[in-house]
């Protein structure tokens, strides 16, 4: 993460806004802004970390795939970027565009790639400076994102990681979470209250799925690791599915929303807390611009 903090009252002081109103409508305290920094460096940060936490050396990855909707340039792509801070000489490298459902997106295809035995490992790199396409006079959105970055290391073994995957898009809903190529439309505008209900929908859709098509049920999950979009989302989630808070795994209070990155915190930080035990079941969970969704019934090894 970056070390940069917004805070709620430093947007008060920005828009027409509330420490309460942010917190009441979506639970956020604070985010982190990359200010200067490249989300190539922050993603080749989280990918030297992932990369250590797994003891796995740069010469080993198969392939880089690197999920962003806010890529420092149109070419060299991110992951190609990545891959030469690392030194990762031996990986083919792409970037995947489906915006905070990106890394649930890269993780099925790194788990095809695996399961083909195209590759044996895989580095999945989510970094987003979301701050760059915000609007902070457009107090419907800039109180909602941060930046960050955040990455994991797939590889083949004998034990089962991943056991389902679910995406899904709805193109036509397109337009209500929208950001574009040219300055005068780059920033992020958004019909919120149709992407809450959207999100709802779709988290319930997804977790519904994953269970029932694995013929399993919500008691034996462990964790659910939802995209970090808004306290209230997630909770409607839980009550709707009748899921226990506290198996429903949060940050968004400090970091808001870092689109594709916020998964692969969530993780990070649970692994950092010792929360994930071997043979834990777990559930992750995004939805986004696109409009995306999908998930994934992982078992952590
Ligand atoms: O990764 C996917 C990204 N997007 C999302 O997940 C967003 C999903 N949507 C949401 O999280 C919520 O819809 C929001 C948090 C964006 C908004 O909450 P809401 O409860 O749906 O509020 P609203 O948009 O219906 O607005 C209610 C009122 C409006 O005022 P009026 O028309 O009732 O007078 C807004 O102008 O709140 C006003 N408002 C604010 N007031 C203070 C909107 N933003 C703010 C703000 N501070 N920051």
């Amino acid at each position: 993460m970056p070390e940069h903090i917004l805070s709620n009252s430093d947007l008060e002081a920005m828009v027409e806004t509330s420490d309460e109103w942010i917190t009441e409508r979506t639970g956020i305290k604070e985010r982190r802004l990359a200010k200067d920094i490249p989300v190539f460096e922050m993603a080749a940060i989280a990918a030297q970390k992932a990369l250590e936490d797994a003891s796995v050396s740069p010469s080993e990855i198969d392939v880089i795939i690197a999920a962003t909707i806010t890529p420092d340039y149109y070419t060299p792509s991110l992951s190609c970027l990545v891959q030469k801070q690392l030194c990762a000489n031996r990986a083919f490298c792409f970037d995947i565009n489906a915006a905070c459902s990106g890394f649930c997106y890269a993780l099925d295809i790194a788990d095809n790639y695996i399961k083909t035995n195209k590759a044996k490992t895989i580095l999945i790199v989510a970094s987003e400076a979301i701050s760059r396409i915000t609007d902070y006079t457009d107090r419907n959105t800039c109180v909602l994102f941060g930046d960050g970055a955040g990455a994991i290391v797939a590889c083949a073994g004998r034990d089962r990681g991943m056991y389902d995957c679910i995406l899904k898009a709805i193109g036509s809903m397109g337009d209500v979470l929208k950001a574009g190529m040219f300055s005068e439309n780059k920033y992020i505008k958004m019909a919120g209250r149709e992407v809450y209900k959207f999100a709802v929908n779709a988290n319930v859709d997804t977790i519904t799925s994953l269970l029932e098509r694995n013929n399993i049920g919500i008691e034996d999950i462990d964790h659910i690791i939802p995209h970090q979009a808004n306290k209230r989302i997630i909770s409607a989630v839980s009550i709707k599915l009748g899921i226990n808070a506290d198996k429903i795994y949060t940050n968004l209070e400090k970091y808001g929303n870092t689109s594709s990155a916020s998964i692969p915190i969530c993780l990070d930080e649970m692994n950092k807390k010792n929360m994930l035990k071997s043979g834990d079941m777990l559930i992750l969970v995004g939805f986004g611009g696109g409009l995306t969704y999908g998930g994934s019934l992982i078992q952590w090894i």
